[in-house]
């Protein structure tokens, strides 16, 4: 990406009065002396928060111990994420307060409140440990969006077992590739997920993942009662077995640099990589940053629409908001089933107060029309927030309007939040009570948050220009290494730019210190807010025998943010098949390789790829043409011209 300079919109919202007056943190003022005490005494402030915020067994030794790139917060303490997202709140008013209300796409739902789910995990925590998983074991879950996801996650965490969750879109051999590199042990899955009237062959693609690896058994949950293949020697039904185990499972002492979970994300390499976080320090970030930024509250229903498979429904569906006691509500299914107004439909009916939603789903939801909206009651929203990708102002203001303005007795601030799979939690941000609104405009660094815009080498260019986006000092959630490779962790992360974390984005930081972020620098596409390696996509269509060559770029899509543009040269071409044909094979094929988010676009035929004479691909001049943009920039290491020209008429 060409990182430019960006004007300022220029157009800026004040939270509405009536709601600074109740927020947590109301003023610039607090937030200042916030984030000045988070600089100058960082041990003191988050020692503080967290002996203030969550339970701990055993008081930690030192709070931040930091040797780059290896940092260990609460070093010697004590805990259990589970213990602090569940006990601690039974023996209080929040002993039957709803923890998980939830919505299955057909329309049936389930409350548990927070002795139930307590319940719930301890059963599982057993039955985990009946099927000899142990602490330090991974256990990976591809689950639907169905409270059993959170159970498990919460089960494993419970017993010092780490969870890997799989996004249930991922296909069989994304799964494989994650069973294997993580060495898991146990799977749990369902017969089947609610998507859009269909149902998702969870079971099935388990039944293909495992195979050769080392896989000893698979746990499914009964969702969709579909008939499935079983295995007698590995399979077991989570229904059956809690019946075979106590209810009594105390949460084990972990020490706060355990492995709490490992989630795969795209990079620029063509495998994605094991992000792991521990246990103390994402607690603590995940448990501050959803209480002050999304200002909640004991009387919220909450709602984060983010599938547990990624990180914003491991922190802001999970994690997050029980460990506040607060209450999380989940939905099972697609936003237009049955009709384009499933959400505003669920906000009414449920009376939620807190929405945290993508980019791309508001951009859809504006193409769907406000009659949607219209037919519904959203008057209980009072905050609203977004994550995923940068927000156009467009969509800022439509969400701000037809969604949150005036529907309530109090308009609803958004709260724009930057951050990643690797920082674990948001970074940056505007405090809904706090801070003025900029649509388009990230916002400010989170106390304890030392962001800035830098060149390669590290300086910090000058406000208004654009750079990359950096952070220059360790937070508390912050991605611990790559799972198996912590070379990959130390070049990636903290050898791009000397002695400071690399996000991969490239941002403009404005004269009143907000951030705007531009998107990614690398060869990282960002699909309806879904991070996606163009390696990875490329190395999926070459795996296919008529493909010799794939070069992958993104192209802007109005609702998608980017679509995705394969250039593809042929081995020998079946002459029986028409290109149309060709095409939707090897869509089918990455579909099948990596899963249904990353079917290309648009599948372009060339006799040749654009390549430096070192044989580089120029994916700078594919992205060009791919937009239909002049091709502008140094050409003169391109090897054949001739190519260009063929491609344009492509
Ligand atoms: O490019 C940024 C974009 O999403 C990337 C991280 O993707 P992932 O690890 O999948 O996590 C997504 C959810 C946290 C970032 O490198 N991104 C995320 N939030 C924003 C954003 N870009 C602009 N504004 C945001 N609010």
């Amino acid at each position: 990406m060409v990182i430019e300079s960006v004007a300022d919109e220029g157009r800026t919202f004040e939270p509405h009065a009536a709601f600074v007056q109740q927020a947590r943190i109301s003023s610039k003022e607090e937030y200042d002396a916030l984030y000045k005490r988070s600089m100058d005494d960082p041990e003191g402030f988050w020692g503080e928060l967290a002996a203030q915020e969550l339970h701990w067994f055993k008081p930690w030794d030192k709070v931040l111990q930091w040797d780059e790139p290896t940092v260990q917060w609460f070093a010697g303490g004590q805990l259990n994420i589970s213990y602090n997202c569940l006990d601690r709140h039974l023996t209080g008013a929040r002993r039957h307060k709803a923890a998980l209300v939830w919505e299955g796409e057909p329309g049936d739902s389930v409350t548990l409140t927070y002795a139930q789910l307590h319940h719930q995990v301890c059963l599982f925590a057993n039955t985990l440990k009946k099927l000899g998983v142990e602490k330090g074991d991974r256990v990976a879950i591809y689950l639907p969006m169905i409270p059993e996801a959170a159970v498990a996650m919460l089960a494993c965490a419970r017993i010092g077992a780490v969870h890997s969750v799989v996004f249930g879109g991922f296909s069989a051999e994304s799964l494989k590739g994650r069973l294997v590199d993580a060495g898991v042990k146990v799977v749990i899955t369902a017969d089947g997920g609610w998507r859009r009237g269909s149902i998702v062959p969870l079971k099935a693609n388990v039944d293909k993942a495992v195979q050769g690896t080392a896989v000893e058994s698979v746990l499914v949950v009964r969702r969709t009662a579909q008939k499935i293949d079983w295995h007698e020697e590995r399979d077991y039904w989570w229904h059956e077995l809690q019946q075979t185990v106590s209810a009594i499972c105390p949460a084990e002492p972990m020490d706060s640099e355990d492995m709490l979970f490992i989630l795969y994300t795209s990079g620029t390499t063509g495998k994605p990589k094991g992000v792991v976080h521990t246990t103390g320090g994402y607690n603590l970030y995940t448990h501050i940053t959803s209480q002050w930024l999304f200002d909640l509250k004991d009387t919220d229903l909450y709602w984060c629409t983010a599938d547990v498979g990624w990180i914003t429904g491991h922190s802001y569906t999970v994690y997050g908001p029980l460990s506040n006691g607060a209450t999380s509500f989940m939905y099972e299914g697609a936003p237009n089933f049955p009709d384009n107004g499933r959400f505003w439909q669920l906000i009414e009916k449920y009376g939620i107060n807190i929405l945290y939603t993508a980019p791309t789903a508001i951009r859809a939801f504006m193409k769907w029309g406000e009659d949607w909206p219209g037919r519904y009651d959203l008057s209980s929203l009072r905050l609203l927030g977004t994550v995923g990708e940068p927000i156009n102002p467009e969509a800022w203001m439509w969400y701000s309007e037809v969604i949150g303005a005036g529907k309530g007795p109090t308009p609803a601030p958004i709260v724009d939040t930057w951050w990643m799979t690797e920082t674990g939690g948001h970074m940056l941000a505007t405090f809904p009570g706090a801070h003025t609104m900029r649509p388009g405009c990230a916002g400010l660094p989170f106390p304890g948050v030392e962001a800035d815009v830098v060149d390669r080498e590290g300086n910090p260019v000058p406000v208004g220009e654009g750079g990359y986006l950096v952070i220059k000092r360790p937070w508390p959630s912050m991605i611990r290494t790559v799972y198996g490779n912590p070379d990959r962790y130390r070049q990636n992360y903290w050898e791009q730019v000397p002695g400071v974390f690399f996000s991969g984005d490239g941002a403009v930081k404005g004269e009143n210190g907000y951030f705007k972020v531009l998107g990614r620098v690398d060869d990282v596409l960002s699909v309806s807010g879904h991070r996606l390696g163009t390696m990875e996509i490329e190395s999926a269509l070459v795996s296919h025998p008529m493909v010799a060559e794939a070069a992958v770029v993104g192209k802007p899509d109005d609702i998608k943010g980017e679509a995705i543009c394969a250039y593809v040269t042929l081995n020998e071409a079946d002459q029986d098949q028409s290109q149309e044909e060709l095409i939707q094979v090897l869509k089918k094929h990455v579909v099948a390789q990596i899963g249904a988010i990353a079917r290309p676009d648009e599948i372009h035929f060339t006799e040749q790829l654009p390549k430096t004479r070192s044989g580089k691909i120029m994916r700078r001049l594919l992205r060009s043409i791919a937009s239909g943009e002049e091709i502008a920039g140094d050409m003169s290491t391109l090897e054949d011209r001739s190519v260009l020209d063929k491609l344009r008429g492509s």
